[in-house]
């Protein structure tokens, strides 16, 4: 899928909302509905920082509150300035595969501008779902 470049301006502005007193480091999701929909993202400390939330999962906890629903997303984004674009932690990525499709199309980017493409199958390979619990014996 091609990468707009209207969602860089977008997951940038997210990112700006986060709340990181502790690490500093701000985090910005955008995820955008197929109906063209989109929900912002930001990570939110917490001085206990076992309950820090990740901008991922807020822009999709967001959606689901909005009442979007998994087969309704067409994307996700997230960003960092970093040299690199970071990646996604574990429990994301396990919200992510629980939430989205999983042929959908990850952007990982930085605020210059650089992108990595993923599936949420590439993130998450052979992962957990409401299939195995299907699969039940
Ligand atoms: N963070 C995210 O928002 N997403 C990730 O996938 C990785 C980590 C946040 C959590 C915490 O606020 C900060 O980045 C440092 O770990």
């Amino acid at each position: 899928m091609e990468f707009k470049k209207e969602w860089l301006e977008g997951v940038k502005a997210a990112r700006e909302k986060a709340y990181t007193p502790y690490s500093k480091f701000k985090v910005g999701a955008y995820l955008i509905a197929k109906d063209g929909v989109t929900f912002d993202g930001c990570n939110v400390e917490n001085a206990a920082y076992g309950d820090c939330i990740c901008a991922e999962r807020t822009a999709l906890v967001s959606a689901i509150a909005h009442g979007y629903r998994p087969g309704d997303f067409e994307a996700l984004v997230v960003t960092t300035d970093t040299e690199n674009p970071s990646s996604p932690c574990g429990s994301c990525r396990q919200v992510i595969k629980e939430l989205c499709d999983d042929e959908m199309p990850v952007f990982l980017t930085n605020i210059n501008g650089d992108v990595i493409e993923r599936t949420v199958d590439d993130l998450l390979p052979l992962g957990f779902s409401g299939r195995d619990l299907e699969d039940v014996k």
